[in-house]
C-alpha cells in the first residue's frame, strides 16, 4: 500500500493502515484513519459529559447506531482520498505528491508497549460552516461558496474538531496532534491557507489549544443556543489561522 503519494504518510505493516506519529514526548500516539470497530469506544467518549458538553453535533444519549453511521460516512471519505492518491501514483509514479481536498487520517490513538492500540479521540478537518452565524441567506451562500472551491483553492475556510478521551486531558495531546495535523497534512498536501476554527464561549482548553499553534481571536459571537445534547451555550470563540 505504501506509494509517494502517501507522503508524509508512513504506514503500519502490521494494520496496513496509513498514519501520523505525533512528535516527542507524545511519539507513541499516531493519527490513523477511523475503524468500524471504534463503535464502542466513540460511544463511550461521547456519553461522557467532560467531551460532549462542548460539542454540537452529536445527539445524545449516543447510541451505537448514531457511531455505526458516523463511522461509515468517515470510511468513506478517507477510503476516497487513499483511492485517489493511490490513482495518481498508479498514473505517474515520479509526480510530485499532489493536493487533496481532505486529510485521510483523523482517529487519535496510543500505541501501548505490548503494540495494542487505544482508541483516544478523533481530529477532523473538514469545510468551515460558519456556526456562529445565524441561519440566513448570507451563512447559506458563505457556506455554498466555500464548499465550491477546488481543492488547493488558497481562499477555501477550512475548520476543525476535535475531542479527546478525559483520560488523557491536559497532557499536550491535542496541542500536538493539531500541529501534526497543520504541518505535515494541511500545509504541504491540502495547499491550506486559511483555517477558522470555532469553540463555544467557556471551552478554555479548546481555545488554547487553537491559540497554541498559531490561531488568534477574531470574535467573541454571543448567543443562547440549545445544542443536540441539551445543552445551553452562550455564545462562541471564533479564531482565525493564516499561513
Ligand atoms: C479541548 C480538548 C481537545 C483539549 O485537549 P487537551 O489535549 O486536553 O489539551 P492540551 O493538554 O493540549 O492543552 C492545551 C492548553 O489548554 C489548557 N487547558 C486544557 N484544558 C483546559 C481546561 N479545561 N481549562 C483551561 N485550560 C485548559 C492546558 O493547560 C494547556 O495550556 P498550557 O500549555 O498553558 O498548560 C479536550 O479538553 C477535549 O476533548 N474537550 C472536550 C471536547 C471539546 O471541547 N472539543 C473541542 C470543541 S471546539
Amino acid at each position: 500500500m505504501a506509494h509517494p503519494q502517501l507522503y508524509p504518510l508512513r504506514v503500519n505493516p502490521k494494520t496496513r493502515e496509513p498514519y501520523l506519529q505525533l512528535p516527542s514526548p507524545h511519539e507513541n500516539i499516531i493519527i490513523t484513519p477511523p475503524r468500524l470497530s471504534d463503535v464502542p469506544e466513540i460511544v463511550k467518549n461521547l456519553n461522557d459529559f467532560s467531551v460532549y458538553k462542548w460539542l454540537s453535533g452529536p445527539p445524545y444519549p449516543y447510541l451505537d447506531s448514531h457511531a455505526d453511521e458516523w463511522l461509515a460516512s468517515l470510511r468513506s471519505d478517507c477510503d476516497m482520498l487513499l483511492e485517489e492518491l493511490e490513482l495518481a501514483a498508479k498514473k505517474d509514479p515520479e509526480a510530485s505528491p499532489i493536493i487533496v481536498g481532505g486529510c485521510p487520517v483523523r482517529t487519535l490513538r496510543e500505541v501501548r508497549a505490548d503494540g495494542t492500540e487505544v482508541f483516544l479521540g478523533d481530529i477532523g478537518v473538514d469545510r468551515c460552516g460558519y456556526p456562529d452565524l445565524e441561519a440566513s441567506f448570507e451563512k447559506e451562500r458563505l457556506i455554498e461558496k466555500n464548499s465550491q472551491r477546488l481543492a488547493g483553492d488558497p481562499e477555501i475556510a477550512w475548520c476543525i474538531g476535535y475531542y479527546l478521551a478525559a483520560s488523557h486531558h491536559g497532557r499536550g495531546i491535542m496541542t500536538a496532534a493539531l500541529r501534526t495535523l497543520i504541518s505535515e497534512w494541511m500545509i504541504p498536501r491540502m495547499g491550506a491557507h486559511l483555517i477558522r476554527a470555532e469553540a463555544f464561549k467557556g471551552n478554555a482548553g479548546s481555545r488554547k489549544v487553537f491559540e497554541k499553534n498559531g490561531f488568534t481571536l477574531e470574535k467573541i459571537v454571543d448567543f443562547t443556543r440549545t445544542t443536540q445534547n441539551g445543552q445551553t451555550q452562550q455564545g462562541m470563540y471564533v479564531l482565525l489561522w493564516r499561513s
